[in-house]
Formats: C-alpha cells, structure tokens, sequence
C-alpha cells in the first residue's frame, strides 16, 4: 500500500482504517480530551509543524466507515527517542483492540523506517497494566499540579532579572534549553521553540545573570476552559529564579487557574507547587519502552506539555 499517496498506513477487513491525521482533525482529540481535562492549543502547533512534511509519520487516525473513532499521537523528539500521547478510542469502541491495532500500527511504520527510538509516555495509574501489555514499563510520577493564582504571592521575590523573550533572543534562549532538554541540539525542538514562545495569548519570560541566561518559562492559555492556564516548560538553574519566573509569568492572571507538571523527583519543583499552593491532580506514570530514558535534568522544574512533549 502507497502510504504516501494514500495516507493509509493499514486496513483491516471489519473496515477499521489507521491513517494520516489531517490538520483540523486534532479538534476532534481536543474534543475528546476537553471532556476530560483543561486542553492547550499544543496539538494544533504540532500538527501546523508537521505541515505536509509527507515523511514525518507523528499524528495518527482510527476511522471506522469513514468515522474518526481513534487517534494516538507520537511526537519525534530526536531520532532515537519519540513522545507517545493523545490515545483514545471512542467510548462505543472500547476493548475491541483498536487501541492494540493503532500502537502496533505506529511501531511498525517506526520499524519499516528502520528507526528504533524509545517511546516515552504518560499513563493514569489505571491503564499502566495497558501499556505494560506493550512492553512499555514504568519509570516515575507525573504529576499536574493545578490552582487559582494568588496575588499575595505574587509580592515576593527573590531578585531575579526577568525579561520577556523576544525573537532576537531565541539563540541564546536555546543554548540555554541544550543545557537542560533531554536531547541537546534536537532540530524538532529548536522548530518547535520558535513557535512555541509565541502562542497567541501566551507568554515567555527568561532569567539572565551577567549577561547570561539561568532559566525561562513560557505560559499558554487553554482553548477548552475559560481563565485557564498552562506553564511549561519552566527551567531554571535554582529555586529561587524558578519562583521568579513563574510570578512575572503568573502576574497578569491573578485569580485565574494555572497548571503545571512535575515530573518526580524534583523536591525543589515540589516546593514550588507548594509554595504556590498548587493541587495535584490524578497521577500520571511515566512509562518507556525500547530503552530507557535518562533522569531529566534538575533544572527543568516543569515539563513542556504532556500533550506534546514530556520533557
Ligand atoms: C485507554 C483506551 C485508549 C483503551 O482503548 P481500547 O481500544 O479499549 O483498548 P484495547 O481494546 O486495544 O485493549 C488493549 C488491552 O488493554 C486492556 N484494556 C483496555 N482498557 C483497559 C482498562 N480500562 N483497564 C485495564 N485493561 C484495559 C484490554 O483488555 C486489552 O488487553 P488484551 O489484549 O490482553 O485483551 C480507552 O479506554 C480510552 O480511550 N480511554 C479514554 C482516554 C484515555 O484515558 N486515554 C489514555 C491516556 S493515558
């Protein structure tokens, strides 16, 4: 099958396909999830990213007769290491297989592309045995922590120099990402970066000290709940500049919900949601398959997105 021409990567004779994602089609994820969490607009910069780049083989439909009943999401971080999210089967669907079907689906284009990348995901405690059937195994807590924005917090600081980003700053923005992201120098991120530090309606910030960079943190405003917020990735190179950061970035949403997420241990990005008085939400399991992921650094007090990329 030409899977190019097509954009079908298998079919299956009870008439279950699993295609290309079309862009505009990641609003019925959106959808699907919005039912369940806040949502960001991460999914609709990824898919934009992914362009018509016919090689890049990320976004992924389960269509029945023609009706989109399944997605999973698996996003390139690197050539050996990818970000696998957004699964989800239809509700009158379920425990038919098709979940079975839409990830071996995916790692058999992975495998025909002769790439052997680890897989990294984010489960809720409850479907662990799920991707464990996978091969997938467990590797530490993930955790979003959520809360209305104090403005009595918002006073204290520690001193930090912090500076909106702006476009001239980017190459110095990500020198300073290398120091901390899991695969330094990964042109995906770079791509992705660019875009991401201008999400309408969001906002990132950096610290620097002589001249240098010691963190960054950008803010985006969730598409599917009013006066909700997202913050990630938050870096920074000691408690004290991740508080700073997270105040400038928090102090035009006084009163509004922020979230953001931990991934354990980081007993200083822990006091932070503490400090904040942030609630942690259902846990999340990180899970990996086909080698295991390093530790993330200890600057990265919170990740990216855990739509998008987990790290
Ligand atoms: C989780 C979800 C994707 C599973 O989809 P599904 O199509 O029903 O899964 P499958 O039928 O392919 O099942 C695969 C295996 O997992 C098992 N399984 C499926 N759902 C399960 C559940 N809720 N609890 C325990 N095991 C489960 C199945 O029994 C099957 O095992 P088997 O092959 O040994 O029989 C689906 O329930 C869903 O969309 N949930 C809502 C969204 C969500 O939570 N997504 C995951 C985010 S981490």
């Amino acid at each position: 099958m030409d899977t190019k021409q097509s954009g079908v990567y298998r079919r299956w004779d009870d008439g279950f396909v699993v295609r290309r994602m079309k862009k505009g089609e990641e609003q019925q994820v959106i959808g699907w999830f919005g039912s369940i969490e806040a949502m960001p607009s991460d999914l609709e910069l990824a898919i934009d990213m992914r362009g018509d780049y016919i090689d890049v083989d990320s976004f992924y439909v389960g269509e029945l007769n023609g009706e989109m009943i399944a997605s999973l999401v698996q996003t390139p971080i690197a050539d050996d290491l990818v970000y696998v999210s957004a699964i989800y089967v239809d509700e009158r669907h379920r425990k038919l297989g098709l979940t079975r079907r839409m990830i071996n689906t995916a790692q058999e284009v992975e495998e025909r592309k002769n790439r052997i990348a680890t897989s990294v995901l984010d489960s809720y405690e409850h479907l662990v045995s799920v991707y464990e059937k996978f091969g997938y195994r467990s590797a530490a807590k993930t955790t979003t922590y959520q809360g209305t924005v104090s403005a009595n917090a918002t006073q204290e600081r520690f001193g930090t120099d912090v500076a909106e980003v702006g476009d001239a700053d980017l190459n110095r923005l990500i020198s300073y990402d290398d120091k901390c992201f899991i695969r330094p120098g990964s042109t995906w991120r770079r791509e992705f970066l660019t875009r991401w530090i201008k999400i309408p309606g969001g906002r990132a910030v950096m610290a620097v000290s002589q001249d240098e960079v010691v963190g960054y943190g950008c803010r985006r405003p969730s598409i599917t709940a009013d006066g909700h917020h997202f913050i990630g990735p938050l870096y920074a190179d000691s408690y004290g500049i991740s508080w700073d950061l997270v105040q400038e970035l928090t102090s035009d949403v006084i009163g509004q919900t922020v979230s953001m997420t931990v991934v354990e241990p980081n007993v200083e990005a822990l006091r932070l949601v503490d400090e904040m008085k942030l609630k942690d939400t259902e846990p999340m399991i990180r899970m990996f398959r086909d080698g295991q992921p390093k530790t993330l650094s200890p600057q990265i007090v919170a990740i990216t997105s855990d739509t998008v990329c987990g790290f």
